[in-house]
């Protein structure tokens, strides 16, 4: 494969702005992140300790093979949110290695009011099943949990994808051969028994752990019985009386190994091969990226260059480089691993789409996993476009994303506005994963487009009365209107209700891509299926 040529002079002023701008961003986000990851009460930490318990973070560590990374998943769920007294929203979640085997983890924090679930816990837990659904991946489950955040019980308790859907898909990816295995480390109360009693295999913490429908109060109150939460579920009683439990530990460190012991058990996975490389590093420098980073969206970056600080050897096999120049295709590896890439370059016209869906069948008729890199204002608006049927067009690159069987992935690096973003692989079209860069924008459209059309419809409804806007008027709307999209389209908004995987810097793109379709392998690729491509 040939190297990638860069343009690039990183002596350029306009280079040299955007770096420190990026870096500005870059440092804004590290230390967001430092802040979430120790932002529990110090009274509770202490408290946590006291009871011999170790933290979420401490147990994942222990939990995973030693020097093996950990592939945290939204770890800003619900920053900004309920006075940000829910970081990480109470909930680790991520993909570990145990017994070398690729691992869904979902530890609750009990540090963070009782380790119960608001909306976005929520959201964490049910996510980090269906990464395990698609991946074919074990889940270990930590549980030490009040069960629901009761003041939030109406958006939490009854919908689709609320709390019930934990058990309902534990059932499910049981039925799948996936293995569901829970270690009792604390509190399972009412619907939060279920973690525990859904599970193939069950380890509980000596008088520590308890697992019950309803906790002594509500036996109280319901029966006038008086009984201690050791006498009503603890780990004896589930070891030796129910059954509910199968494994007694000691302390947190036991039930972490025994877990441990269990994944010697387990049987192994059917997977996918695929032609793996030697890993070589990129020719160019990756941390040219923060240079790169689109940080002023209405400056044009090619994605050329971000391509070759990404691949190895920054390699990349173009596919139809001089047609409809505005999506880069080629084939490329990471870390070894070989990948079919989108990249925008520019909007999406007809044949733009039409050379993303050839493209992304070559890659599924290859069993070639996708990486999305998104950068895009939107599709072309115009007579001329309509006329020549860019819906028609688009709707072929939708329809090839959306049922492109492969693993996709997606790394949002600058804006993804509009329709741009499902043809992009945006979170409706399933990507295993999908991240984005601090400095990414995401919105149906651009503040100053959104603007525009709002200030127009308003002018139509004030005409149709006989009135006007007046200039001060309309400059208040445009700006309040800038505002509210600036708020609403940043990463930190995004990321905090969950509509990506997480914030990361650039310089993780390349690992975070290999330990995803490392992942990917533990579930065979679909064989192609498309449906009927309008033409
Ligand atoms: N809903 C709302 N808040 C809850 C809660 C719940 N279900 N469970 C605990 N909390 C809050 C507490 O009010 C407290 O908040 P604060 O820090 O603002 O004072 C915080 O979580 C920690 O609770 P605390 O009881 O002090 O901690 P603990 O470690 O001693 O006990 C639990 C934790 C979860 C075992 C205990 O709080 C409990 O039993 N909660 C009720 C569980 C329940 O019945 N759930 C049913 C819902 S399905």
């Amino acid at each position: 494969m040939y190297r990638i040529v860069s343009q690039l002079n990183t002596r350029d002023e306009s280079y040299q702005r955007n770096l420190d701008q990026m870096m500005g961003i870059l440092g804004t986000f590290k230390s967001e992140l430092r802040r979430v990851r120790s932002g529990a009460p110090a009274a509770a930490i202490t408290r946590h300790k006291e009871r011999g318990k170790l933290l979420a973070r401490e147990r994942i560590d222990l939990l995973l093979d030693p020097n093996t990374p950990f592939l945290e998943l939204s770890p800003m769920a619900a920053y900004g949110l309920y006075d940000d007294q829910f970081p990480s929203a109470g909930v680790i979640t991520g993909v570990g290695v145990i017994h070398g085997r690729e691992t869904v983890i979902v530890a609750n924090d009990a540090t963070v009011k009782g380790g119960t679930y608001v909306k976005e816990s929520i959201k964490k837990h049910v996510r980090a099943q269906e990464i395990a659904l698609e991946n074919k991946l074990p889940c270990v489950y930590m549980v030490d949990s009040g069960g629901v955040f009761l003041p939030e019980q109406a958006n939490v308790f009854p919908d689709k994808y609320d709390f019930g859907r934990f058990f309902f898909n534990q059932a499910r990816l049981s039925a799948m051969r996936i293995p569901q295995i829970a270690i009792v480390m604390g509190s399972c109360t009412a619907g939060g028994a279920y973690v525990p009693a859904m599970s193939d295999e069950v380890i509980i913490v000596r008088n520590q752990g308890t697992i019950f429908i309803g906790g002594p109060p509500l036996v109280k109150a319901a029966t006038g019985e008086e009984v201690s939460a050791e006498d009503l579920g603890g780990a004896i009683v589930h070891t030796t009386m129910s059954g509910v439990a199968d494994h007694l530990a000691d302390d947190d460190h036991h039930a972490l190994q025994i877990c441990r012991n269990i994944f010697e058990s387990l049987e192994k996975p059917d997977r996918q091969e695929l032609d793996i490389r030697q890993a070589e590093e990129p020719y160019y420098d990756p941390r040219e990226l923060y240079g790169l980073a689109p940080v002023d969206l209405k400056k044009p970056v090619d994605a050329r260059e971000i391509i070759a600080r990404i691949t190895d050897g920054s390699r990349f096999h173009e596919f139809k480089s001089g047609y409809a120049t505005t999506l880069l295709t080629g084939f490329a590896h990471i870390m070894g691993f070989p990948v079919g890439i989108l990249a925008n370059n520019g909007v999406i016209f007809s044949e733009t789409s039409l050379k993303g869906a050839h493209f992304i069948e070559l890659c599924v008729s290859r069993k070639i996993p996708l990486l999305f890199l998104q950068n895009i204002t939107g599709f072309i608006v115009g007579k001329e476009y309509e006329r020549r049927g860019i819906a028609r067009d688009g709707a072929k690159l939708v329809h090839a994303v959306a049922n492109a069987g492969v693993p996709k992935f997606t790394v949002i690096f600058g804006g993804s506005f509009g329709a741009g973003n499902y043809a992009m692989a945006g979170r409706a079209y399933e990507p295993r994963l999908l991240f984005m860069w601090p400095n990414a924008k995401i919105s149906v459209m651009g503040g100053e487009q959104a603007s525009g059309v709002l200030i127009q419809v308003k002018e139509e409804q004030l005409k149709a009365k006989g009135k006007t806007l007046d200039p001060g008027e309309r400059e208040q709307l445009r700006q309040e209107i800038l505002e509210k999209y600036a708020t609403e389209g940043s990463a930190y908004f995004s990321t905090a209700r969950l509509w990506d995987d997480g914030i990361i810097d650039p310089l993780d793109t390349r690992k975070i891509i290999a330990m995803g379709i490392a992942m990917s392998l533990n579930n065979k690729y679909p064989e192609p299926r498309f449906g009927v491509f309008r033409m």
